[in-house]
């Protein structure tokens, strides 16, 4: 496994009602199928289905009468704050199902424009900076660096923050969650995690292939990062080990990151065991299951917002052969 000395360390920064809703305000542990209205009936058998409201009601009635004769099966339904929620348990699976009554429509969010400051309901517009080829790096880490940078003087808050995606194979199942990017180096982004029981180790175990998404709000600013991923040795994930707070690497020992827990109890139970186990040992080793994987980058893309989503994109690949050569294109929005 290569071994590189990490030059920049990422610092801690710190309607009415709609028919679907009367419906879904009935038990549903009664019987449903005498509640057919003549109406419906009658317009099932006129093939008058194409109309949305008995589309939502048949879809509606289908979906509680097979969680109700399901022998495995219970329902309940409440409604608070305009929102309907049923919940169905079935061979010990919970399906919950929400409705608004205060919308026509199933749409419990419809095209957004929070915190836009346009009186007649606009999107907000990016309009901070623009991007051209001249301002880039050849090199996207230095690239990177120079945005990182950027962004910390912009006063962004934790720009160490990132989505981290995964995929299983041979399922092709994509699965995503948020790390913080702990290392940047010449070979790439480091972050540390569980690699015994977490879904990332479970999907890197069989598929090298990563992705990292930073969003940079204060300077509308996107950066994609896809690669190969490799693990950090155990010497080199100590260096970072070291730096966390005692509770931190006894929490890493303790944790079996993803597993089920019975209760909260369990965890703590944990905790007190290596708490224990580390009594008086000032210098914890970092546990073999736990550390840094590094994400060697072939494609990097810088995203900067503009007007009318007319974005500004570039994204770097690394070219085959010796050296770091990488070609730049401009993509559109
Ligand atoms: C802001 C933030 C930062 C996080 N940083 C990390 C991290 O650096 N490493 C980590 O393993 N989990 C981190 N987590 C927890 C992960 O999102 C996730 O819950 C955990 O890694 C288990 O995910 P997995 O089972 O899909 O692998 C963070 C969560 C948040 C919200």
């Amino acid at each position: 496994m290569p071994v590189s000395v990490p030059y920049y360390f990422i610092p801690s920064t710190a309607s009415t009602a709609s028919p679907l809703i009367r419906i879904a305000h009935r038990p549903v542990s009664q019987s449903i199928r005498p509640r057919l209205s003549p109406r419906y009936i009658t317009a099932v058998r006129s093939s008058s289905l194409r109309n949305p409201h008995y589309q939502r009601q048949r879809r509606l009635y289908s979906m509680l009468y097979a969680a109700k004769s399901h022998p495995a099966s219970k329902s309940s339904t409440s409604a608070s704050s305009g929102i309907t929620t049923t919940t169905t348990t079935s061979c010990g699976t919970t399906t919950t199902t929400t409705a608004s009554s205060s919308q026509p429509s199933e749409k419990l969010i419809f095209a957004p424009t929070s915190n836009s400051p346009d009186p007649s309901g606009g999107a907000i517009q990016y309009t901070q900076s623009t991007l051209s080829l001249s301002d880039l790096s050849p090199s996207p880490l230095t690239q990177f660096h120079t945005w990182y940078a950027s962004a910390l003087s912009s006063s962004v808050y934790q720009p160490e923050t990132v989505t981290l995606s995964t995929a299983s194979l041979l399922s092709g199942r994509v699965s995503a969650r948020i790390v913080f990017l702990k290392e940047l180096d010449t070979r790439g982004f480091v972050i540390y995690s569980n690699w015994a029981t977490s879904k990332k180790a479970e999907d890197v175990s069989t598929n090298p292939h990563a992705a990292l998404t930073f969003w940079w709000r204060e300077v509308e600013r996107q950066v994609r990062v896809e690669g190969r991923v490799e693990r950090l040795s155990e010497s080199e994930s100590q260096v970072y080990f070291d730096t966390r707070i005692r509770g931190s690497r006894v929490g890493a020992w303790a944790s079996e990151q993803s597993k089920v827990l019975e209760g909260r109890e369990e965890l703590e139970e944990r905790v007190k065991k290596m708490e224990r186990r580390f009594e008086g040992v000032e210098s914890i080793p970092v546990p073999p299951f736990w550390g840094g994987l590094r994400i060697v980058p072939d494609v990097i893309e810088f995203w900067q917002g503009r007007e009318s989503r007319l974005h500004d994109r570039f994204r770097y690949t690394r070219q085959e052969g010796e050296g770091e050569e990488w070609k730049i294109e401009r993509l559109s929005p």
